[in-house]
Order: structure tokens, then C-alpha cells, then sequence
């Protein structure tokens, strides 16, 4: 079932915590909200305490008129369990359902977030106040969708955790045996003879074990996902219409799998806050929540009105919330919804903004906020077609975690920005990218992205053969294919998984200083660069054989370079593309050895990149030229966004700065 239909057209709003305010503050709130065009609110979030003040005792007559005075404007309620927030009671009356944190402490109460998913009495009390508010609100005809807890990412270490992850390893492993080979318990005498010795990762003398590490995130998500579920239940039970969801939380801490949650929610929805670089980092989030929806409606549900970049919040520059909403909407999301409705006084988060903020409704963001309102019902004919992808780009879960372990030949190796420059650099030629698992059906795409996929599953390594000779165009970057499930790095050579399909056997890793910068030249046999926005990646080389000088250099007008990363390669079927040309020292030794290679498989082709390239070398490499403003295509129907300072000419349309336009399909030259 498409749960997003339910909801209608295009939802506006964000979270309203009414109980923020006084009683005659809501009132003023309906009229803004209505003016605003804003017809969906999250709310509750945090208001467990407002909602039981003591155990047992519920008052939920404020909230009977909030619903009541939203559903009188015609506001629709994304109603949410409280479950993120327990009241200072709860801590006290159970400490064993207060966080524990991998040293041991354990929290107290005063922020949010501190609670236990393993702590019996945290999971009966989130059930009961789920099932308090289903059974009071399940036929309020506000009720749109049940919005459960908020942003899940809780780690705990307390002996109910441990209890609960040796459950979760007999379950994985079956026997201690296997959970021994699988973590190599061999090395520093850490082998197990009862399932009792084994704890969660708890502060330890050095190193820990990385095997142990990456089971311990897939255990989080999964006991978060069960006490997801268990809400879920209550609440299907008894509105069973209703759609039901939660709002993922993005960023490399997050021990959270959502391509498995998704499977267990009506409608992915998302929150986001870019910081150094919104659009790019927009589409790459709006891409990421497509590919956990496979394709189907999603949400934005939270972005700010402000920016945080580090030290400092910037104001969002004008029609930038509108840009970035529509580049959301543009890439699937079925809506735009913000934290929060009404800049708070106080509080942890009274800088967070608000959409209507510090400085009330006589202000810019304001405006802004109800000409995006007024907007959104505009674009629902261009967004009833599928969002079209020209490539895909593979992420996983599973290799960030592993990929974070310490104790890697570099600990300046991050996955994220590896995937995020693959992504940004299709994204500023134009080509949209669905981001997705590499055990994804890509016989679709004409092209697939592998960048730095540290881990990878023999399943998932037959699919990328299967859609190489197929006949697809795969891309795979350093550090690929390295390690089996278990974080194992796989024996005779790197990459491992995927040697047979590139054609090559990496010796050894040369990871570089930040002030190495290795040339690469190459032959002119790389792809023409395209005047189309897509992807035309050459099936084959003009050329059979390939010939090198230090002189050749990629089609661009200057030698290449390659920085952070270098691998010593040997060709074993794949034909050099492009070479290290120096300097050359003995620190640098890889002076003639291949740097990027292509290998003809079945009837496709595995391109390999040994280093990090530049954006603008990537994109040579792929054949692809720069398109100066966001576009993206959904059947018959065009967005295209100018994010920039100047003004451009994407076809027959004239963006102004800041400009955009949603209309219907023009054809590039
Ligand atoms: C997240 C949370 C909100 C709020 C915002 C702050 O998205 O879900 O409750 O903390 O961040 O920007």
C-alpha cells in the first residue's frame, strides 16, 4: 500500500510543541499556520512529562484542544509518542532505564535521549503511553500519521544491554565457535569459552575488536528497530489506518541501518540540516532517503530555517528555504517540513529557528515561509512521476560502521565524504543518482559508482558481476572490497571481492600525507567529454593498446593528481588508464604502476581508481561537463534550481540568481 497517499497532496508544516507556549498563544498559532499554507504538524514530540506529570497520571486535556483547534483550521496532526524525552520520574523510579555510556557512566536525567531500548520498564512505559495516546486520539478526525519517538540513536552499555546483545550473537553466530572464528578472538587472547564473558564494547585498555564493534551497530539498530516495532504494534492495533512512521536522523554516528528500518515503516521520512555545502548536500540526503524508499514517496521531516556551519548559525540566505525545499520535493520528497513551527524561548534550542521566528510573523523567514506554503500546491502534477536516475552510487551501513574501526592504515579515511564526492561531482554535471545498496537491482542504471566499499558480502559482489556483464559501466574507487562481513580482510591480494571483476591485484595500500600529491598521466583514451548531462562512459578504449609518457595527461589541459590514497596495482586483465607519473622518491615508489584501470567484463566494463582524484578529474574520467544549476527530471516534468550568485540559461529557460522553475520537460540541445 502507498501509505503517502494518505496524506494527500504535498505536506507543509513542522513540529509544533504547543506546550511551550501559553493557551493564547495556539489560537494566533492556527491563523499564522492556515496563512501559511501549512497543513501538517508534528506534535508531541517531547511532551511526555506535560502528558503524564507523575506515574500513572495522565493529563491529556491540553492536548484534546490542540488537536481539536488544529483540526477546526484544517490542520492535519502527524501525532507523535513521546517516547525520545521520559520524565524526570521515569529516571528516578527506574535508574536502570537511564542510559549507560561505553566507560560506564550512567546518565541522569536533564536533556533528552537518555533512556535504555534494553530496560524493561522504559520498554513497558513507552508501550503504555503509546497505547494512552491511540486509544484517546484513534478516531480524532485530525489523526493523520503517527509520528513514533524521534530520531532514534541511543547507545547503551548497561548489563540489560549486554544481556540483550548476547541474545542477539547466539542468534547471528549460533555457536560460540563461529562467533570466535567470525571475531578472530584468536589475536590478543581474547577467545570466548561461555556466552557470559561476552559484553557490549565497553571502554577497554587499547584497541577494541572491530568484528565486535560492527556487530555491536547492527545489534543497536536492531533492538531500537524492536522497540520501534512494539509501539508500531500498539498503534496499529488500534488505528489500523493510519500510517506510521519515524524520523531518521543522518550522520556518520548514527547506529542506525535504514535500508532495514524502511522496510518497517509506512513512510521514510527524514530530517535534515546541511552545514558547509546545502544544495549538494541536500541532494546527496534527498538521494540517500529515495533509495531507502526504493523509489517510493518519502518525507522531509525536519530542516531548519537556519544553517549551522561549524562555529556558527548563518541565516538562511533569501529563497534559500525555498531552494532547498524544492530540491527535496524534486528528488521524491512528498513534502517540506521543518523543526520547528515556533521559534522557542527557551530551552536547549531556542537558536534552532523557527518558522516563525524570535522576530514573530513581521519578518523575511516569515514571508518566505508562506510563499513556500502558497507554492507547494502548484507542483503536485510535476511530482507524480518517478524521479529519473542517470546513475547510481552504492552505500552501505554496514562498511561506514567498518570503516570507522579504529586502528586502519589511515585514520583519515571517512566513507562518507568518499561517497559524497561521488556524489557531488554527478550531481554538479547534472546526472541524478539514486544512492543505493549494493544489493540493489542495477540492471537499470547505465551507470554505478562503488566508492571506497570497504566491506562487502560475497552476495553483494555477484551483483556487481552480475550487472558488469550485464553490460553496465561500474566505477569502483580505492579501498574497495577489502573485508568479508566479519570486518576480515580477504587474503591474496586487494580488492579482495572484486579482483576478478577489476581485473587487477592490489599489493599494498600507500596512503599519503596531506602534503603528497602523486601525478598520473594517461593516455588519450578516456571518454570524449560530453556536452550531455548524463553519463556516456566509453564501453571500450578507441585503442587496444594503451601507451604511456609522463608527457600524456588526462583530456583535461594539465597533469592529474591523485592525493590521500595511492595503492601499488598490478594489471591481471585490466589495461592501465592512467599511470603515476611521480615524484619520484622513495617515499612515492608507485612511479609507472597503473592508477586508474578498466577491464572489459561479460559485456560491460569495471573501471578502478587507486586515488583520490579531484571533483573536476573525476568528472573528465567519467566524461561528464559541469551543468551550472540543479536539475532534475520526473517523467514529462523538469525542476531546475540556480542555486548561484549568477545568472544562467539551462535549454530555453533564463534562472536569475536564486532562481528556479518547475515546468514541463524541455529538451536539452
Ligand atoms: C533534530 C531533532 C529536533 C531538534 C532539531 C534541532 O532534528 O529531531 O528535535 O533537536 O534536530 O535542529
Amino acid at each position: 500500500m502507498d501509505w503517502s497517499e494518505r496524506l494527500g497532496g504535498l505536506c507543509y508544516g513542522g513540529d509544533y510543541n504547543p506546550e511551550q507556549w501559553p493557551e493564547d498563544v495556539w489560537k494566533e498559532d492556527v491563523e499564522l499556520m492556515r496563512r501559511a499554507g501549512v497543513n501538517l504538524v508534528s506534535v508531541g514530540v517531547f511532551s511526555w512529562a506535560r502528558l503524564e506529570p507523575a506515574p500513572g497520571v495522565h493529563d491529556l486535556g491540553w492536548l484534546d484542544r490542540v488537536l481539536d483547534l488544529l483540526h477546526d483550521g484544517g490542520i492535519r496532526v502527524n501525532l507523535a509518542t513521546p517516547t525520545a524525552s521520559p520524565p524526570p520520574w521515569f529516571g528516578l523510579a527506574h535508574p536502570d532505564a537511564l542510559t549507560v555510556t561505553h566507560d560506564g557512566t550512567r546518565l541522569t536525567h536533564g536533556s533528552r535521549d537518555t533512556y535504555c531500548v534494553h530496560s524493561p520498564a522504559y520498554l513497558a512505559a513507552c508501550a503504555g503511553i503509546a497505547r494512552t495516546l491511540a486509544e484517546r486520539y484513534r478516531d480524532h478526525p485530525a489523526l493523520a500519521m503517527w509520528h513514533v519517538h524521534n530520531e532514534y540513536g541511543t547507545t547503551c552499555h548497561c548489563d540489560h544491554a549486554a544481556d540483550a546483545f548476547r541474545t542477539w550473537l547466539r542468534a547471528r553466530h549460533g555457536t560460540l565457535e563461529a562467533l570466535n572464528d567470525a571475531w578472530t578472538t584468536s589475536f590478543w587472547s581474547q577467545h570466548y569459552s561461555a556466552w557470559e564473558q561476552i559484553t557490549t564494547p565497553r571502554a577497554t585498555q587499547y584497541l577494541p575488536n572491530p568484528s565486535q564493534a560492527l556487530d555491536f551497530r547492527r545489534f543497536v539498530s536492531d533492538a531500537m528497530l524492536d522497540h520501534f516495532r512494539e509501539q508500531k504494534a500498539v498503534l496499529r492495533e488500534l488505528t489500523p489506518d493510519i500510517p506510521i512512521t519515524t524520523n531518521f536522523v543522518l550522520g556518520d554516528w548514527v547506529p542506525v541501518n535504514h535500508r532495514h528500518w524502511a522496510a518497517e515503516v509506512d513512510l521514510v521520512a527524514i530530517d535534515h540540516y546541511p552545514s558547509t555545502d546545502p544544495p549538494a548536500e541536500t541532494a546527496f540526503a534527498a538521494d540517500l532517503a529515495r533509495g531507502w524508499a526504493t523509489g517510493k514517496p518519502w518525507l522531509l521531516m525536519e530542516q531548519a530555517v537556519v544553517t549551522y556551519t561549524g562555529p556558527r548559525m548563518r541565516a538562511k540566505h533569501p529563497g534559500e528555504i525555498t531552494r532547498l525545499s524544492l530540491s527535496h520535493i524534486a528528488r521524491g520528497s512528498r513534502g517540506a517540513m521543518f523543526f520547528q513551527w515556533r521559534a522557542s524561548r527557551g530551552g536547549a534550542e531556542l537558536w534552532h529557528g523557527g518558522m516563525v521566528p524570535h522576530a514573530g510573523p513581521d519578518s523575511r523567514i516569515f514571508r518566505e515561509i508562506c510563499d513556500l506554503g502558497a507554492l507547494l500546491p502548484t507542483l503536485e502534477d510535476a511530482c507524480a512521476a518517478p524521479v529519473e536516475a542517470g546513475a547510481a552510487i552504492l552505500w552501505d551501513a554496514e562498511a561506514n560502521w567498518a570503516l570507522q574501526a579504529p586502528g586502519l592504515p589511515s585514520t583519515e579515511l571517512n566513507y562518507t565524504e568518499a561517497v559524497r564526492q561521488a556524489h557531488r561531482v554527478l550531481y554538479r554535471h547534472g546526472v541524478t543518482a539514486d544512492v543505493v545498496h549494493p544489493s540493489a537491482d542495477l540492471s537499470a542504471y547505465p551507470l554505478v559508482l562503488v566508492p571506497s566499499l570497504y566491506l562487502i558480502s560475497d552476495a553483494d559482489a555477484d551483483n556487481l558481476r552480475r550487472y558488469v556483464s550485464g553490460g553496465g559501466t561500474l566505477v569502483v574507487s580505492y579501498l574497495s572490497g577489502i573485508a568479508d562481513e566479519h570486518a576480515r580482510v580477504r587474503l591474496g591480494g586487494y580488492p579482495g571481492a572484486l579482483r576478478d571483476l577489476l581485473g587487477i591485484r592490489v599489493e599494498e595500500f600507500h596512503p599519503l600525507p596531506p602534503d603528497v600529491a602523486l601525478t598520473l598521466s594517461a593516455p588519450d583514451v578516456l571518454a570524449p567529454r560530453s556536452t550531455s548531462p548524463r553519463a556516456e562512459i566509453p564501453a571500450r578504449p578507441p585503442t587496444d593498446e594503451a601507451t604511456f609518457s609522463d608527457e600524456t595527461t588526462f583530456p583535461g589541459d594539465r597533469p592529474e593528481t591523485g592525493t590521500f590514497w595511492s595503492e601499488h596495482v598490478h594489471l591481471e586483465g585490466a589495461e592501465a588508464l592512467a599511470v603515476y607519473t611521480g615524484p619520484h622518491t622513495l617515499a612515492t615508489p608507485l612511479s609507472g604502476q597503473p592508477a586508474i584501470t578498466r577491464h572489459p567484463y561479460g559485456s560491460g566494463t569495471a573501471l578502478y581508481i587507486s586515488t583520490r582524484l579531484t571533483d573536476d578529474a573525476y568528472a573528465r574520467l567519467l566524461g561528464l561537463s559541469p551543468t551550472p544549476v540543479e536539475l532534475v527530471r520526473r517523467g514529462d516534468w523538469l525542476f531546475a534550481i540556480n542555486h548561484g550568485d549568477e545568472e544562467h540559461e539551462p535549454g530555453d529557460l533564463l534562472l536569475p540568481p536564486g532562481g528556479f522553475a518547475v515546468r514541463p520537460h524541455v529538451e536539452r540541445e
